[in-house]
């Protein structure tokens, strides 16, 4: 039978050094709270379960997670006395009893569920703790694994290390995973004996070991326990969040020719065999379906781009754009919340909101949708095969029937039915020989002047 998971983000911690009225753990990466990224790693890892700790007055962190977590239990630690203290917070969702607990910290957003899926094996093999190890360049201010005959025996913090202990290269990565039904009486029994005064988490390793219990360190790399203490910490783990993005498309199919310059959300979904060109940007909730081609400088988000759709140069799809079959988008275009049917073509200087294009219909250029009077969003439909002449302002609601035509430069206020042509603005008047008499005029005014 799978065993039971319940997975601790420690998220208390005050951030000071963000310089920020946010919370540090809601800080997006790739759009998503870096707390969030804790939990969707462990759930990927199988953990049924998360409980949250959060500091005194956590209501921010509360309900920001509370949208996008799913059932996680929120925790209060009023004071911050400690990694172990902050871990016994959650005691009531621990008294539930499951079978592997993860303490994570809610600031190292790229932990990749293969380390808890590693610490969580070491459990059902036996273990009573598990210590996340890694090697840092610089191993100063974190805790140092102590081993002895191959054993992890002991943690000890930084400023509680010997010169000797000092020098040793594998430190904790502050993930640790425990037995569920060992991690009470294991931290209830850490004391504050330190040079911190604090109750260590880290402590549980001599107490497991003094139960008897076996103590196992693994190895992660040096990315998936990399905390986030400042803005500079927090561009480096968004640039390292990116890269892995791109090497994931880019492995599952996706063409980029220059892929450092295509940033992701954390939610993109992206077909096979889809091509995107440089400097692309994907906000929340964008999908793009196979052949769709996306290029330069177009910034998408809330959109579907359908099967072989073109976007751009410079296309921006906003929330709602919806490109069917080989739809094109192009450039210096804006679509807001408008289905764009098959093989429709918006190719030049246009606005589309709050409207829906039939297939193979032709929006001219400098086609605007005019959708809102300042109090409401209205609706512009515009039927199959229609073709719009360019400089056209559609005044919604408003329709534009199945193959009608709308003549350059009009002004569309009333529905054209289907296969009509709607000449929306006024007739052009030639006068004959009238130039070169103008001309004279405008001379003569001239000459007069100058006296
Ligand atoms: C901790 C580890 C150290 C490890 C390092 C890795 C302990 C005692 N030490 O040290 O071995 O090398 O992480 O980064 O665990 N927190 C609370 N409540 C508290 C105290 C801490 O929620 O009362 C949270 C903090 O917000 C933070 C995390 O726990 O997210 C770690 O605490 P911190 O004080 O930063 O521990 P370190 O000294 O970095
Ligand atoms: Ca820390």
């Amino acid at each position: 039978m799978a065993r039971s998971c319940l997975t601790i983000i420690l998220a208390a911690g005050q951030g000071t050094r963000m310089k920020s009225a946010l919370p540090k753990v809601l800080h997006p990466v790739a759009g998503l709270p870096m707390a969030a990224h804790v939990a969707d790693a462990a759930a990927a890892a199988g953990s049924e379960a998360v409980a949250v700790v959060v500091g005194h007055g956590g209501d921010q962190v509360r309900s920001v997670l509370e949208g996008v977590l799913r059932d996680a239990s929120f925790h209060e630690q009023t004071e911050q006395l400690g990694t172990a203290h902050a871990v016994l917070a959650a005691r009531e969702a621990l008294e539930k009893g499951y079978d592997d607990v993860l303490v994570m910290f809610g600031d190292t957003p790229l932990v990749r569920p293969e380390v808890m899926q590693q610490a969580r094996d070491r459990l059902a093999a036996g273990a009573s703790v598990v210590v996340v190890g890694f090697r840092p360049d610089d191993p100063t201010g974190y805790g140092r694994l102590v081993e002895q005959d191959g054993a992890l025996v002991a943690i000890r913090e930084h400023r509680d290390a010997s010169d000797e202990e000092k020098a040793i290269s594998f430190c904790n990565g502050g993930i640790m995973a425990f037995s569920g039904i060992e991690i009470l009486p294991i931290l209830d029994a850490v004391k504050n004996d330190n040079a911190k005064g604090e109750y260590y988490m880290t402590d549980a390793v001599e107490i497991a070991r003094g139960r008897g219990g076996q103590v196992v360190a693994i190895e992660a790399p040096v990315e998936d326990v990399v905390g986030v203490n400042t803005r500079i910490d927090l561009a480096a783990v968004e640039a390292l969040w990116q890269a892995r993005a791109r090497e994931r498309f880019l492995s599952q199919g996706v063409t980029m020719t220059a892929p450092d310059t295509v940033f992701f959300h954390h939610d993109t979904a992206i077909d096979p065999d889809v091509t995107i060109e440089p400097n692309v940007v994907f906000g929340p909730g964008v999908t793009v379906r196979t052949g769709a081609r996306i290029r330069s400088f177009s910034h998408l988000e809330g959109a579907i781009v359908g099967e072989g759709a073109e976007v751009g140069p410079f296309a921006r799809l906003r929330p709602g754009a919806h490109l069917a079959h080989k739809a094109k988008v192009g450039n210096f275009c804006e679509v807001k919340k408008a289905e764009i049917g098959e093989g429709a073509k918006v190719n030049h200087l246009t606005y589309v909101g709050d409207a829906t294009i039939g297939a193979h219909a032709n929006i001219g250029a400098g086609t605007i949708t005019c959708n809102y009077d300042g109090f409401n969003k209205h609706l512009t439909e515009i039927g199959a095969n229609a073709f719009i002449g360019s400089n056209s302002a559609l005044v919604a609601p408003v329709r534009i029937g199945d193959s009608a035509y709308v003549a350059s430069g009009s002004v569309v206020t009333v529905d054209v039915p289907d296969d009509a042509v709607a000449f929306g603005r006024a007739r052009q008047e030639n006068k004959p020989d009238m130039a070169s008499k103008l001309r004279a005029r405008f001379k003569a005014e001239k000459d007069a002047k100058k006296g």
